[in-house]
């Protein structure tokens, strides 16, 4: 318990299960002594978020879809008299349709580019707009990306382009909200098998990929992405806005990817192959 965020109230928006990301920096939160409140989607998810919940004695829980106005501000509204003011807003939500994360981008629908632009990047400004009266200075809000905003991944389709829209929104948003002491950053995440992660096409090779070809060779967790959070959050990271902070063991560095590291006697490094 280092207590970087003692005193703070953090407000974390997707959480669906204990595989999420969002549970991951709920958690990492709650231990570095921030107060918690939780959102989730829909009704058929309370019941594995309530036992959560409870492992970080969250003081506000909440149904809200995000596709709703009319459900934002209904949880405002209760979050304003509950938690009186919000240090951390975190986002960590994103849809499409399963029919868009696979096959050529060129088919892409006119309905599921609305839905997946809607869902993943219009809510973190319609979020941010309603949370604004209740952040204090020195607020942070964070979202989460994926290298697909960068860079073509396989099947990633429309998701890549509303990542590449939601880092965008997040450069504008901290463009704005400087001069009120709020700060807007994203993680952008390697590779991590959650609900949403296992509904893109191929996503076991992505992982497979990441875990050989990347500098540290070893996948992520959601443990990774909760630290990073609790940090981005502190006022350790007081100066750092408009951030994309890569939680990928460094893949997002490479070109072509790393061999395997090489060991035991077939090594090129090995002793008796060198020259004297
Ligand atoms: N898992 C990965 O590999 C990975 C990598 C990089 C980035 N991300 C991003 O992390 C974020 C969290 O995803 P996750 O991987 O933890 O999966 P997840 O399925 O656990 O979380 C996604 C959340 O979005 C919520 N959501 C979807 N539609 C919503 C709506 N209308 N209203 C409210 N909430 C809604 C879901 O209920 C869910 O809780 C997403 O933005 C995702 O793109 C994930």
């Amino acid at each position: 318990m280092t207590g970087l965020l003692a005193g703070k109230t953090a407000l974390i928006f997707g959480i669906a299960n204990e595989r999420s990301l969002a549970w991951g920096i709920a958690r990492r939160m709650y231990e570095h002594g921030a107060r918690i409140g939780l959102a989730y989607a829909a009704d058929r998810l309370r019941r594995r978020v309530e036992p959560l919940a409870a492992k970080v004695d969250a003081r506000f829980l909440a149904r809200c879809d995000l596709a709703r106005d009319e459900e934002i501000d209904e949880l405002f509204a209760r979050a304003r008299t509950e938690l009186a003011g919000i240090d951390i807003l975190v986002h960590a939500v994103a849809y499409a349709d399963r029919n868009e994360l696979g096959g050529d981008f060129s088919q892409t629908s006119r309905a599921g580019f609305h839905l997946a632009m809607d869902i993943s990047v219009y809510t973190l400004i319609a979020l941010t707009r309603a949370a604004l009266p209740l952040m204090r200075p020195g607020s942070s809000i964070l979202t989460l990306s994926y290298y697909g905003a960068q860079k073509v991944a396989p099947n990633y389709n429309v998701m890549g382009v509303a990542k590449s829209a939601l880092e965008s929104s997040v450069r504008y948003l901290a463009a704005e909200l400087g001069s009120r002491e709020v700060r807007v950053n994203a993680i952008s995440a390697g590779p991590v098998r959650t609900l949403s992660a296992q509904g893109v096409t191929g996503f076991r090779s992505a992982e497979t990929e990441y875990g050989r070809a990347s500098p540290m060779r070893r996948n992520i967790t959601s443990d990774d992405v909760g630290d990073a959070a609790v940090w981005l959050s502190s006022p350790m990271a007081r100066n750092v806005t408009g951030e994309v902070l890569y939680v990928d063991g460094g893949y997002n560095i490479v070109a072509g990817g790393l061999r395997p590291r090489r060991t035991g006697p077939s090594s090129g490094d090995a002793p008796s192959r060198r020259k004297p």
